[in-house]
């Protein structure tokens, strides 16, 4: 199994993830993300959404609506949401030397640092406050969002007003999201400021129990078409006294980061929230008919949120793709990522770098290809050592320009996965590789 800090020393070394305010020593639980992970993170984020807007999808019931929702957002919000109340962690703090730590991550009565006494458990909310404009009393009291999830349910009777869509339908959203935890820890696993991915499917209560097992099934297989080994992911469906006490039902996702005594951390969590959400923001309000008004007849529409961290999706599909394997007498690390995710699409390489008009020809065909791919062109070092780099990142596909192809302006295509060679004519690549990623 691939250990964690085998993740982050490739991380670091190849530019995926950086730690955060690094030149200055760091701040915890912050974590920069570089040219290649910024890529995979955007292929990950393509990926969500094109599986929540796809036609599949909308068999569920019902369309699905985009959301780009603020940050920074009322207090009120989150009063409502229960957040202020709730969200929070029970600390307790060195007497001695003042460092605070979770309270279930501490025994006894002694600090782990000094040996000083610990004082009485307190809580301590984990949302990010902060002031908006000028003034710093309570009255511009603001947070940064700690679940893109509210952002969702203040905005649904926007979305309902503006575009009157029939029960089930559901709204999605990608975003930031920040969490003073006490002890972030394990990577991007667990970090302050991380991405969420969360769809909110609202339906009508008579059809409870239509969509969860379809929602918790599409879940699933988005990570297994996208590469993730089934005996790596598996399902935790919680028994009624773990619930919260809104939710009828939840499903997490786990994966085999191994972090945990039987290896297995919650990936995504998948939870009927019932009505909850709703009444907390619009007490009074029911579905009649098709629009959400203020009345006493109708119904309150149920909620199911599948919710994700993009931060611990990319750490898994990184460790899932990490192998090390033996080509031609050679040890070589390679990123075996779907094609899709891949942040390199495929590398150009002219086979020598000082001959003209093979370096000219392997410039055509990393300008061609750059249209509609992420490529990169590489005429440093002999092919042996092109291609370990380009294993290591992941690469799929690598194209070398040879003298043939000066004769018959084809290429050889070499394949990261299994290192095999074929010869494919200049004008074919681009649809070799769609026919690839679809
Ligand atoms: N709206 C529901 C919600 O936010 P959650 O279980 O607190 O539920 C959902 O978070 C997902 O967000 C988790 O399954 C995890 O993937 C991710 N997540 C939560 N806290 C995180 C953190 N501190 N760092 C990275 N990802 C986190």
């Amino acid at each position: 199994m691939t250990s964690l800090e085998t993740i982050v020393a490739l991380a670091k070394r190849k530019g995926f993830v950086f730690p955060g305010s690094d030149v200055y020593g760091g701040l915890a639980g912050t974590w920069d993300y570089g040219p290649l992970g910024a890529l995979l993170k955007e292929n990950i984020k393509r990926e969500w959404w094109r599986s929540m807007l796809k036609p599949r999808t909308r068999l569920l019931g019902g369309q699905i609506f985009p959301l780009d929702s603020a940050i920074i957002s009322s207090a009120k919000v989150w009063q409502s949401s229960g957040h202020t109340d709730h969200f929070t962690d029970p600390l307790v703090e060195c007497k001695k030397c003042k460092h605070r730590f979770r309270a279930d991550h501490v025994e006894g009565t002694k600090c782990p640092e000094c040996g000083g006494a610990l004082g009485e458990s307190r809580q301590f909310n984990m949302m990010f406050k902060t002031h908006a404009g000028a003034l710093e009393d309570e009255s511009a009291v603001a947070y940064l969002r700690p679940e893109t999830a509210q952002g969702i349910f203040i905005n649904f009777k926007n979305v309902v007003d503006a575009f009157h869509p029939k029960l089930a339908f559901g709204i999605a959203q990608v975003g930031k999201a920040f969490r003073n935890e006490i002890t972030p820890r394990n990577f991007v696993f667990r970090s302050r400021e991380f991405e969420q991915m969360e769809l909110e499917y609202f339906y009508d209560p008579k059809d409870a129990g239509k969509y969860f097992t379809d929602i918790r099934a599409m879940r699933m297989q988005w990570f297994l078409d996208l590469g993730i080994k089934k005996d790596n992911l598996r399902f935790h469906d919680y028994a009624p006294d773990e619930l919260a006490h809104y939710s009828k039902a939840t499903t997490d996702i786990e994966y085999r980061f191994g972090l945990s005594q039987d290896g297995f951390s919650e990936l995504e969590g998948i939870a009927d929230r019932a009505d909850f959400d709703l009444k907390n923001h619009f007490s009074g309000y029911r579905w009649t008919g098709d629009d959400f008004t203020k009345s006493d007849a109708g119904f309150v529409p149920n909620v199911i949120e599948p919710s994700v961290g993009l931060d611990r999706a990319f750490l898994a599909f990184m460790m899932d793709a990490y192998d090390e394997d033996e080509l031609a007498g050679d040890k070589r690390v390679v990123l075996r990522l779907h094609p899709k995710l891949a942040p390199i699409t495929a590398a150009v390489f002219p086979l020598v770098s000082n001959k003209e008009p093979i370096v000219a020809k392997a410039q055509e065909v990393f300008d061609m290809l750059g249209g509609e791919y992420t490529v990169r062109f590489d005429d440093i070092g002999n092919i042996g050592k092109r291609y370990r780099r380009q294993d290591e990142i992941g690469t799929p596909w690598c194209v070398t320009i040879d003298y043939q192809t000066l004769e018959d302006g084809t290429v050889t295509m070499r394949d990261r996965d299994t290192a095999k060679q074929e010869r494919v004519a200049i004008i074919e690549i681009a649809s070799v590789f769609r026919e690839k990623l679809l």
